[in-house]
């Protein structure tokens, strides 16, 4: 064990991440008034490169107008390889209002990428005199992504948390699948005839998950193209909470319901896990380090897995 304490994330909810596109300005109020806990506001790839200028002045504009409640709010810039990453990080920094809360930067590649957007961000923070500080988030999406991962996760005290983003991951590794997340049709294990889907995202979330724990960063899983599916985002999702993650994006706002549903711990999960946290406080009291609740084996680990649990119910009722 390494004497290194694990860091803890930001405490803020982040069970969905509602996007919409910067050139679309009828949607902004809609995303202020939905259930998601972030809001990101689109310069990337929902906004077409005749839009990009409309699209990021729209998007200055709403952070001051736009009521947004408790929500976190955050923009996703232009990628690092494009023209347009550079103007939206020094027009956002220097005239939107102190509503922004995050930077979403996309298709990250190495720790250098975001010390190039931090050293941009920190100099015009400091030039305008800006008192709060904006946070990074940033998008796992290119065989470069993961194979960098755990120095992403280390590159700034400014990152809050990482996303895996399935469809440029899918075509960055060469993956034969144009489906954006979910089930692929010919990723499955065969046994006498019958086939066995596998989760071809597993390896990836898991390495998220791994470099995101271990810098204290939260790992979040990215889009589910087929809005119309709704058990196909919930077992994605599912999958998701299970590895570690504590959140999910929705493309479209019939998602924000679903992720919710997923990310909240539900009322028997809470109170399986105080009824743990008791059973442990009566074997502490009676000097024993395991005890028998419902049939199973629990110990010192068990307090903490419970922890994880009621920890995120509170914060959640709190938020
Ligand atoms: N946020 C808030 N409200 C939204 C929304 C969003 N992202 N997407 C749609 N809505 C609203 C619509 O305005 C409509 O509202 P109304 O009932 O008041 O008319 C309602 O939800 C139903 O929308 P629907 O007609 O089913 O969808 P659409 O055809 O208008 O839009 C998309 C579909 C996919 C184009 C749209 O959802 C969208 O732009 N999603 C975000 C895409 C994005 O940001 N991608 C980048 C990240 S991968
Ligand atoms: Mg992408």
């Amino acid at each position: 064990m390494s004497f290194r304490l694990q860091p803890t994330p930001v405490a803020r909810p982040n069970r969905c991440q509602l996007f919409g596109p910067g050139s679309n300005v009828k949607l902004f109020e809609k995303m202020a008034a939905s259930a998601a806990d972030v809001v990101n506001l689109d310069l990337e790839d929902s906004v077409a490169p005749t839009d990009k200028d409309a699209a990021r002045a729209n998007v200055i504009k709403a952070i001051s107008d736009v009521d947004w409640g408790t929500k976190t709010v955050s923009v996703r810039i232009n990628g690092l390889d494009t023209p347009y990453w550079y103007r939206d990080v020094v027009d956002l920094m220097e005239h939107a209002g102190e509503r922004l809360d995050q930077i979403m930067i996309p298709k990250v590649g190495c720790a250098a990428d975001i010390y190039a957007v931090d050293a941009l961000v920190s100099a015009i923070e400091a030039a305008k005199g800006r008192s709060k500080r904006v946070s990074f988030e940033v998008i796992i999406e290119s065989a470069a992504g993961i194979a960098h991962v755990e120095e992403i996760a280390a590159s700034s005290d400014r990152l809050q948390a990482m996303s895996l983003g399935a469809a440029d991951f899918a075509a960055s590794m060469g993956m034969q699948t144009t489906g954006i997340g979910g089930t692929q049709e010919n990723y499955y294990m065969e046994r006498n005839g019958v086939q066995h889907w596998s989760d071809p995202w597993h390896w990836a979330q898991a390495a998220i998950v791994a470099a995101c724990r271990t810098h204290g960063v939260l790992p979040v899983d990215g889009p589910f193209g087929d809005f119309s599916d709704d058990e196909g985002f919930r077992a994605q999702a599912r999958r998701s909470a299970t590895l570690g993650m504590v959140g999910k994006w929705a493309i479209h706002p019939k998602q924000i319901a679903l992720a919710n549903e997923v990310f909240t711990p539900s009322d028997e999960q809470v109170a399986e896990a105080r009824e743990i946290l008791a059973a442990m406080e009566t074997a502490k009291a009676n000097s024993e380090g395991a005890t028998v609740y419902k049939g199973r084996l629990v110990d010192i680990a068990s307090i903490k897995q419970a922890e994880v649990i009621v920890r995120q119910s509170e914060m959640i009722a709190g938020g």
